[in-house]
């Protein structure tokens, strides 16, 4: 769809926004040619661009358009150049990232928290020119509402001990999130106890509950050093390469199947990374070797297709050796083909050192430029040793939640902030850390509303 010259048209696009049944997809209001964009622009003819012509950009360049409140941008790219991308701000403010991996002409979507009237456009390729490779075509820039095809969920870890016990417990995730992860239920310590003897009942029920209120389910998770049943741990014959990735793809295959289409998003391999960016030693790493990562993902598309494979990992939201050991696994996955499509980072943190929105979208955005999906997957914010105001300590936390979900929602690749546990009642650090979006009395914290804010109703 082209530029809408006239207003009757526009008018008419605009009511569609506000209609239920057209507000799925994102409906687009206008849009220019990048040729008008004015700066560092080259017009060039481009047989492939879908009417012959595109622009270069190799600098910065700017236009100035009116935009609806609750719009984004859809910016038509293409690219040869391996991590070449765009960076789009509005009105001066931060830039948010996106990767043009492909040298088909493609759409990029990009979304924005923005008021109604006139605007300024800036966009800038990246890398900074370099070997001759970094000129972005860019093909057009429409503005389009930001539909309800990509929300960002709000999820919640839950127990199923407690989802037995506590109504309310059951009661504020129903009314509050749309996403369930099992805690503990589907580590490996629980699901096969004992060689080839599998027990779902704990993961079975909260799969259940989640699913008659219709929630969604994250699976958490398939390969872990941690929480192994001890015949994993301490085999009464040594394991072997073979013999362990046996037990590997068995488990895989059996726990995938068992969910089918109930469970579409896994953490197919979690914390496989030391701080140094070295491995973490766990007996899948000594018996198989570094590659039991790659195995993991392969075996887990085998076993469903469908399923988006993630690999999660703690501490990792900043840049450091640990998140640039698990950017350089994840490139090299995706240039080799190991099916990988996400990266959970699970944003464990406290009242001292929380990472800040532009740091957390930072991170995503170099996953996003590999073309992968990403999610928050575990966040709390502890305020163990915090001896301020309790007031104080609520705001703060607060702000590191906002930042959280602001991240999540700005950078287009995250669908999901999932919290690790309900309330302050219930969570694997303690309650005196009072780490989560509802208090032990399951009221709201300021820290909800941050998260509401920023994730439901972010004008
Ligand atoms: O199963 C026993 C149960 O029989 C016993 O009655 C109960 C008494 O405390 O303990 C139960 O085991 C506990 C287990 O969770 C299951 O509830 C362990 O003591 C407890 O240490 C264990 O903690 C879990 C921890 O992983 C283990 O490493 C936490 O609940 C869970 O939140 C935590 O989750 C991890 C993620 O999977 C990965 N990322 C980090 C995150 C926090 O460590």
């Amino acid at each position: 769809m082209r530029w809408f010259p006239n207003v009757a048209v526009v008018a008419a696009v605009m009511s569609l926004m506000v209609s239920p049944a057209s507000a799925a997809d994102p409906v687009l209001l206008r849009g220019f040619e990048a040729s008008t964009l004015h700066g560092a622009v080259r017009p060039v003819d481009d047989p492939g661009a879908p009417d012959g012509r595109a622009i270069s950009l190799a600098g910065v360049a700017t236009r100035r358009v009116a935009l609806v409140t609750g719009s984004g941008l859809v910016v038509r790219l293409a690219s040869s150049c391996v991590g070449a991308g765009l960076r789009v701000r509005l009105d001066g403010g931060p830039s948010l990232t996106f990767g043009a991996g492909s040298s088909a002409w493609h759409d990029v979507r990009l979304r924005l928290r923005i008021t109604a009237g006139e605007h300024l456009i800036g966009m800038r390729s990246f890398p900074r020119l370099r070997g001759g490779c970094t000129r972005l075509r860019v093909e057009r820039v429409d503005v389009a509402t930001r539909g309800r095809g990509d929300p960002v969920l709000l999820g919640a870890a839950m127990r199923a001990q407690n989802l037995a016990d506590d109504h309310l417990y059951a009661a504020t995730f129903v009314a509050n999130f749309d996403s369930l992860t099992p805690e503990n239920e589907l580590k490996m310590l629980f699901v096969e106890p004992q060689p080839g003897r599998y027990d779902f009942r704990a993961a079975d029920a909260l799969v259940s509950f989640a699913r008659a209120h219709g929630k969604t389910v994250r699976g958490h998770t398939l390969v872990y050093g941690s929480q192994l049943p001890s015949w994993v741990t301490n085999p009464p014959v040594p394991w072997t390469r073979a013999s362990l990735l046996a037990v590997m793809k068995d488990y895989i295959d059996t726990v995938m199947k068992h969910y089918g289409s109930q469970i579409l998003t896994w953490d197919v391999v979690n914390e496989a990374f030391n701080d140094d960016g070295s491995f973490r030693d766990n007996v899948w790493y000594r018996v198989i070797g570094r590659d039991y990562v790659e195995q993991a993902f392969r075996f887990a598309r085998a076993a469903s297709p469908g399923a988006v494979l993630t690999y999660n990992d703690i501490a990792a939201e900043t840049d450091d050796a640990k998140s640039r050991a698990i950017l350089r696994m994840a490139a090299d996955f995706r240039r080799r083909g190991v099916p990988l499509d996400a990266i959970g980072l699970q944003n464990h943190t406290n009242l001292f050192g929380f990472p800040r929105a532009d740091i957390l979208e930072a991170t995503m955005s170099r996953y996003a430029t590999l073309g992968l999906r990403v999610e928050i997957t575990e966040m709390d914010v502890g305020a163990a040793g915090y001896s301020a105001s309790p007031a104080t300590g609520s705001q703060l936390q607060a702000d590191a939640y906002r930042d959280a979900a602001t991240a999540c929602w700005d950078v287009a690749a995250c669908g999901r902030l999932t919290t690790w546990g309900i309330s302050d009642a219930v969570t694997w650090i303690g309650s005196a850390q009072a780490p989560l979006l509802f208090d032990s009395a399951y009221e709201p914290k300021p820290a909800f509303y941050a998260v509401r804010q920023a994730l439901l109703d972010p004008r």
